[in-house]
């Protein structure tokens, strides 16, 4: 449980087929009150043409999901490497509750729960360029690659090096590979 200028909230971490009707109600009126208007209303499946995500990292008040973090497990290539990723997506705090360390907190739930899952090497994920101080304080680190995905229409995309990626080992001796990043998949 966790306290500040926000009243008294819980945080779980649950598995994507745990989520109940109720859960995804309440992760749906979270992305649709940031989101609808913009994009459409939010598909557990495929969010707004994303990756989908195998764990939900989020915190409510009075059953109210005001803040989520999803991620999922993924091989992708670097290089001539294989990878083991937890792909992170779907980062939102609603914002009557934004300020106040909520989304660090869900993040560092997040990456505990890859940690305890066993086989990501990394976290990662591609963002905006407005948030990526919010990523670093996080203490995810930007790296600069040539990125292919599968687009949110669903054609193969290639991004060139420039906007942010950022990555987070779970080891921290781990090095990050040099080389072009294929996601093989959607992105987060
Ligand atoms: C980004 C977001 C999840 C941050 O949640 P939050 O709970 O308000 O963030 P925190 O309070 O944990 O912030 C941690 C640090 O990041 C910084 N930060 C937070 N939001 C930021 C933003 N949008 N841009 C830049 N820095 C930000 C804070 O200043 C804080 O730094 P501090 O420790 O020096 O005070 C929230 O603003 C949000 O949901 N935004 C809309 C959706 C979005 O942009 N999601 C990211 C998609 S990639």
């Amino acid at each position: 449980m966790g306290r500040g200028r926000l009243k008294q909230y819980s945080i779980e971490v649950l598995a994507h087929q745990e989520l109940t009707e109720a859960d995804l109600h309440g992760l749906r009126s979270l992305f649709d009150s940031e989101y609808l208007e913009e994009f459409g209303e939010w598909d557990p499946r495929q969010p707004y043409g994303y990756a989908s995500h195998d764990v939900h990292s989020m915190a409510r008040i009075e059953g109210r999901v005001i803040g989520h973090v999803g991620w999922a497990h993924r091989e992708i290539t670097v290089g001539t490497q294989t990878l083991a990723i937890g792909g992170v997506g779907g980062v939102l705090v609603s914002a009557d509750a934004r300020g106040v360390h909520l989304g660090r907190e869900l993040m560092s739930w997040a990456a505990q729960s890859m940690r305890d899952h066993g086989r990501a090497a990394f976290v990662y994920l591609g963002c905006r360029e407005e948030v990526v101080p919010f990523y670093e304080s996080c203490g995810w680190k930007r790296i600069r690659a040539r990125e292919g995905s599968v687009g949110r229409d669903g054609r193969p995309v290639v991004t060139e090096p420039g906007p942010p990626i950022l990555i987070l080992p779970i080891s921290p001796l781990q090095m990050w590979p040099d080389g072009d990043i294929d996601l093989r998949g959607r992105a987060w």
